[in-house]
């Protein structure tokens, strides 16, 4: 029996590790045990609920205002005792957080392998995204499985050296979760959102990038308000729960009748909402995943993306912080049912909803469980139709 230690620490660690852990528990030959550091505490706790995943070891260590430097020391001094104690075979952990850095660090002090999943996206940027690009290049040098969601994101790992034989390709696990969420048929638990119209268009928002705190992210609400204003649409916008994110945004957006400032969405209720909205404004990087697979155009607030397939794929657009420039962007998407019918198409360069099944068959082929290696991911060419999405 081998035992292996999923360690994540915020949302979106969390949604993407759910389907994986879930396959995980139910594996022959494998104990599958789950360390949450509670980087995030609510937002985190959200996800745990919905996928019915409860950790057996909980850092509990989020604090208001955290700083890196405190989220770091925390982990790794939380994570050396259960690594000591549990002595796992492989540790498992996500993406880009302080939380993913740690815990590979905390494993290879123990001299204990990491599996890297959604390894080798990058900028080439170490200040954009901040401090994630240096997050995921110091975990890629720290692990000796790669789980790389695209073909892309493999080939920016052998550029680096990475030996081919610990890549794996195999879609974002994300698009899994979202197979399991989204319904025709869902309610909205918050009850403000069944009494949207959704026949007509509704912005759709989420901001939450450290670079993006202070004017960037004033300037990003200002754009939104304008666009309000001038074409009387409805923002949707649940407020990341740092209050350094939740200040500027609610002086500026706040006490506007077509504007709701929600609470962060339960992950069904937020997928559900993508996919009954008409245009998607975030700098969020899951969020730039999943849209695509739903058809709905997003635009990134952001200079730069380490997930440029969906923007090659013409679904996504790179708008960057500047007032003027969202709000002339959106407005003429909004404006110009052309430009918007050439965005809004379902794509899926991301994933298949397989990606965690070609995880598992990796770990187990790692450990001779398995003879063959699984196949890599391949996105399908031609823009998906309603039958070939994977939900
Ligand atoms: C973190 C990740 C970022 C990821 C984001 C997803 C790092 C450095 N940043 O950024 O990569 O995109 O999560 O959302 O790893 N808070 C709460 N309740 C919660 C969550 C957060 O109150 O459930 C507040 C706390 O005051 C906390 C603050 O938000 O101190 C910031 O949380 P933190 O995890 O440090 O940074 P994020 O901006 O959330
Ligand atoms: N999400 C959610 N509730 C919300 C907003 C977003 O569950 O109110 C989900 C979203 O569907 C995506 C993930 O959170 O799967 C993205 O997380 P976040 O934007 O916090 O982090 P990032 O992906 O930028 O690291």
């Amino acid at each position: 029996m081998y035992t292996i230690l999923s360690i994540f620490g915020t949302r979106p660690e969390a949604i993407k590790m759910a389907p994986l852990v879930r396959l995980l528990k139910e594996t022959n030959g494998i104990n599958a045990l789950t360390a949450v550091t509670a980087q995030h505490r609510e937002m985190l706790d959200q996800v745990l609920a919905l996928f019915e995943i409860t950790p057996e070891y909980d850092l509990d260590l989020m604090r208001p205002r955290q700083t890196l430097t405190e989220i770091t020391c925390r982990s790794l001094g939380g994570l050396e005792k259960i690594l000591q104690q549990l002595k796992p075979d492989l540790v498992l952990v996500h993406g880009d957080t302080t939380t993913t850095f740690a815990a590979s660090l905390a494993a290879f002090y123990q001299k204990i392998p990491t599996g890297h999943v959604e390894a080798g996206l990058r900028t080439f940027r170490k200040d954009s995204p901040f401090p994630e690009e240096l997050n995921r290049r110091l975990t890629g040098t720290l692990a000796e499985l790669h789980f790389a969601p695209t073909a892309r994101a493999r080939d920016n790992l052998l550029r680096e050296g990475v030996p081919a034989e610990s890549i794996f390709v195999t879609g974002n696990t994300v698009i899994d979760a979202l197979s399991t969420t989204v319904r025709p048929d869902f309610t909205f638990p918050e009850p403000i959102l069944n009494q949207i119209d959704f026949s007509r268009p509704v912005l759709l928002a989420e901001v939450h990038r450290r670079e993006s705190w202070g004017e960037p992210l004033e300037a990003i609400c200002r754009a939104f308000r304008r666009l309000v204003d001038d074409l009387q649409l409805p923002l949707l916008f649940p407020v990341h729960r740092n209050p350094v994110v939740r200040e500027p945004v609610t002086r500026i957006l706040g006490n506007h009748r077509k504007i709701h400032l929600l609470e962060p969405l339960d992950t069904a209720s937020f997928h559900n909402l993508m996919q009954r909205c008409h245009l998607i404004l975030t700098d969020s990087g899951g969020i730039q995943e999943e849209a695509p697979s739903l058809g709905r155009p997003v635009l990134v607030l952001r200079d730069i993306t380490e997930r440029p397939e969906a923007v090659e794929a013409g679904t996504v657009k790179i708008v960057g912080t500047d007032e003027e420039k969202i709000y002339s962007t959106a407005r003429h998407l909004l404006e110009t049912p052309e430009a918007y019918a050439a965005m809004a198409r379902a794509i899926n360069p991301y994933g298949d909803g397989r990606a965690s099944q070609r995880i598992q068959e990796a770990i187990l082929y790692y450990f001779d469980l398995r003879l063959e290696r699984p196949k890599d991911f391949a996105p399908a060419t031609q823009p998906a139709n309603e039958a070939e999405t994977p939900f």
